[in-house]
């Protein structure tokens, strides 16, 4: 499966994508998520530090959770999409996925998987692509498993991207997700919106600075919203519709977040 490994651009230390000829990406390029680049910008340097404290030393559970859901398929070669500076990707090489390709829309953000993978000294096993989930520049079929982490609030359309990101796995193989979730228990429910309208958005501030005050601030009701819009039942039916069966749902830390995955039909 090398297909998706001709054509890249080396650049400088790291390896970041902007040209892979296999197929025309225009409107990811040309439209880029405007909001995810600039609220994600200027968080890369302390961005996984503070992502632990600020989900109290859940997060890193919950990404060994969904990689647990792919490893079982013993994948040669996994995308790993919204990757950030890596967390995830790192978890995967961790586990001993041979070939990792990280991609996300924020090149600022990858820019920081790219110091990761240089201190991991992970370059042979690890490729970075910047590029939008929602037109994705690599054939159908070309991964044995692909993961993405806290995509679906920031796409205008996720079931269109479930679709799109279901088009490269190869018919049999995993794809795991990881996003965060509203609690269902009523007193649960109602701490979770306390911490995140006011405890989560002064300690960001506090820790991070301005930035992190934006992110803080954005990011309780932004989950509160999608939801509202797309249930966890029409999520469940969105993965069927992209082309996945046997779709799993485990809620995390009382429902904190839900770690999905499914196996993709031949
Ligand atoms: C909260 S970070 C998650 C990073 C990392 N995967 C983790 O486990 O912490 C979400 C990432 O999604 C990226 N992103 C947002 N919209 C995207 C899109 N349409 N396509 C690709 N990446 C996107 C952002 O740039 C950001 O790096």
């Amino acid at each position: 499966m090398d297909a998706p490994w001709t054509g890249w651009v080396v650049d400088g230390g790291g390896v970041i994508e902007r040209s892979y000829p296999q197929r025309d990406v225009t409107e990811s390029r040309v439209r880029p998520r405007a909001l995810a680049q600039s609220l994600f910008a200027p968080l890369p340097r302390r961005y996984d530090a503070l992502a632990f404290v600020l989900s109290l030393g859940q997060d890193r559970r919950w990404r060994r959770a969904m990689v647990d859901m792919v490893k079982p398929a013993k994948p040669g070669i996994v995308l790993d999409v919204a990757s950030g500076p890596g967390a995830v990707t790192r978890e995967l090489r961790r586990r001993g996925v041979p070939r990792v390709v990280a991609l996300d829309v924020s090149e600022a953000m990858l820019r920081r998987g790219v110091a990761n993978a240089a201190h991991d000294n992970a370059f042979e096993q690890v490729k970075f692509v910047v590029g939008g989930a929602e037109q994705l520049p690599f054939a159908d079929g070309a991964f044995d498993a692909l993961t993405f982490t806290y995509l679906l609030r920031y796409v205008s359309d996720p079931a269109a991207v479930l679709r799109e990101l279901g088009r490269v796995v190869r018919p049999g193989g995993v794809m795991a997700s990881l996003e965060f979730a509203v609690p269902p228990r009523a007193w649960w429910h109602l701490w979770w919106v306390g911490y995140t309208r006011l405890v989560l958005p002064v300690a960001a501030a506090l820790t991070g600075g301005r930035a992190w005050w934006r992110a803080g601030r954005f990011l309780g009701p932004s989950i509160s919203a999608h939801y509202d819009r797309y249930s966890l039942a029409w999520t469940l039916d969105a993965w069927r519709a992209a082309g996945f069966r046997e779709v799993t749902v485990r809620r995390m830390s009382l429902g904190g977040g839900v770690v999905m995955s499914g196996v993709r039909e031949s």
